[in-house]
């Protein structure tokens, strides 16, 4: 099934990048010559889309893209955006997103997960979408795990059978290793677990509970990657996408 829109929520507070996050918003600082952002943008494009859907608490991250000549590669991407008024949480930033995309499935990419040059990733998991929720996963060590939302699953040929997640489980309450790591395609229905699942872990609106509900009521499925996203929202993550493209 083919997914022609993306969103892309950037409109976190980037607190770990201070202090270049004081004045640059996260996803405009570049890995080389390149902002963060425009990969996770060309990755949207390449697995399909079409239409990309920023989040924004800072238009500057969609004056890049519009301003000035068209960027090479993207010249036929349609960029719309919407703000995001307070970092509620990555459940409200997608929800922020709601009127735009309609019912339409979408890839949902996180700004600050940057994918390595030569990742497939997502574009095998908008082929794959065959109207159930997919989600990357990444194996976790045990004492990193209560960082990270985690997923109920069991093993489905190459991939996993997601029946539930929760959020920043304590290691001993955890029902596996594998995290979601912020490549998401998702059926417009998410929307609706979203608004039914109100705030979660830390007071915000986390997409994990929202992925639980979904995942119960019409199933997933887990894709593994392995170490094809660096953090660039972590210092040491910034560096090491540097080093891969360069
Ligand atoms: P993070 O949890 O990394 O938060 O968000 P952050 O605010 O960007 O960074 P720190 O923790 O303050 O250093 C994960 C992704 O979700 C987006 C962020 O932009 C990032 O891409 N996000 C998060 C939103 O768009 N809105 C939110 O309310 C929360």
């Amino acid at each position: 099934m083919s997914v022609e829109v993306a969103v892309i929520p950037a409109a976190g507070k980037g607190t770990r990048m201070r202090p270049a996050t004081r004045s640059v918003p996260k996803p405009l600082i570049p890995v080389l010559e390149k902002p963060a952002i425009q990969y996770v943008v060309e990755e949207a494009v390449a697995a399909g889309a079409q239409e990309v859907v920023f989040v924004l608490s800072d238009e500057r991250i969609l004056h890049h893209f519009t301003e000035g000549p068209p960027i090479e590669g993207l010249e036929d991407v349609v960029f719309r955006y919407v703000l995001q008024e307070e970092a509620l949480g990555l459940g409200h930033a997608v929800l922020c997103a709601r009127d735009i995309v309609g019912d339409r499935p979408f890839t949902c990419l996180l700004s600050d997960r940057f994918p390595l040059p030569g990742s497939t990733l997502l574009s095998e998991m908008a082929e794959a979408f065959d109207g159930r929720m997919v989600l990357a996963l990444e194996e976790v060590e045990p004492e990193l795990i209560s960082l990270y939302g985690v997923v109920d699953a069991t093993a489905d040929g190459p991939h996993w059978q997601v029946s539930g997640a929760v959020e920043k489980p304590r290691p001993e309450d955890a029902p596996s290793n594998l995290a979601l790591v912020g490549r998401y395609v998702f059926p417009s229905s998410v929307f609706d677990h979203i608004t039914a699942s109100g705030p979660g872990a830390l007071g915000e609106i986390q997409v994990t509970d929202a992925i639980n509900s979904l995942a119960r009521a019409e199933g997933a499925v887990g894709f593994t990657c392995t170490e094809e996203l660096l953090d660039t929202g972590l210092p040491h993550g910034l560096a090491e996408a540097t080093v891969a493209v360069a």
